[in-house]
């Protein structure tokens, strides 16, 4: 059997995309563990689900660092203690530098709740609704220096309903999430990815 593949992910606050990862990986016996659960924020919700399941903790306060370039060195640093194979952006609420996402190029996950390349950043889900478009959703993609614009590994799209405010919306997109970023996670894992000219292939062959 193949060597057990270290995930590290990272988060900020609530961590339901984490959660399901976490049981993703222990309802399927993923070949990974999940190495670490790190947060930029002490008081995040996260940590305690994480804590509760037997996984490492760590906060990197970027409150306590000078400059951006000072927080991502020492979160690098942190992260790199686990030695990951995948580190995994769940609600990671920072603009990164490019130093930092050039040092896990090709192996950082990000989930994004809207279909990128429309609305990159915040509010996605106020701008979907002014928008008048009929679909919403979120995708899974690889973290470049451009934020959410790196190549897409997965997306999921649902219906943008009469009567929908951005929390209707948010609680719809954010339920096809929690089965979005465990699959495309899991293809990483298995070596289903590969990236070529900014696109990603998915091998969906048995192996
Ligand atoms: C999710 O909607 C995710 O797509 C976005 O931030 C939210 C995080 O939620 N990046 P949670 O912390 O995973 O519950």
């Amino acid at each position: 059997m193949a060597a057990m593949k270290n995930i590290v992910i990272l988060i900020s606050g609530r961590g339901s995309n984490m959660e399901a990862v976490v049981r993703a990986a222990q309802a399927e016996q993923w070949p990974a563990r999940i190495a670490a659960v790190i947060s930029n924020k002490a008081d995040a919700k996260g940590l305690e689900f994480a804590a509760s399941h037997g996984i490492a903790t760590a906060v990197v306060a970027n409150k306590d660092y000078p400059s951006r370039e000072a927080f991502d060195a020492a979160l690098q640093s942190v992260i790199d203690g686990y030695a990951p194979d995948l580190v995994v952006l769940a609600g990671f609420m920072r603009i990164l530098t490019p130093g930092f996402t050039a040092h896990y190029a090709g192996r950082m996950l990000n989930i994004h709740p809207s279909l990128l390349p429309l609305f990159p950043g915040l509010h996605t889900h106020e701008q979907a609704l002014a928008s008048g478009l009929a679909q919403h959703g979120a995708t899974v993609h690889f973290v470049t220096a451009e934020l959410d614009h790196g190549p897409m590994v997965d997306q999921v799209a649902v219906p943008i309903l009469p009567g929908d405010t951005a929390d209707t919306l948010a609680a719809r997109v954010l339920e096809q999430e929690h089965k979005l970023y465990p699959r495309a996670i899991r293809w990483f894992i298995e070596g289903r990815l590969t990236v070529e000219d900014g696109k990603v292939h998915v091998d969906h062959t048995t192996h």
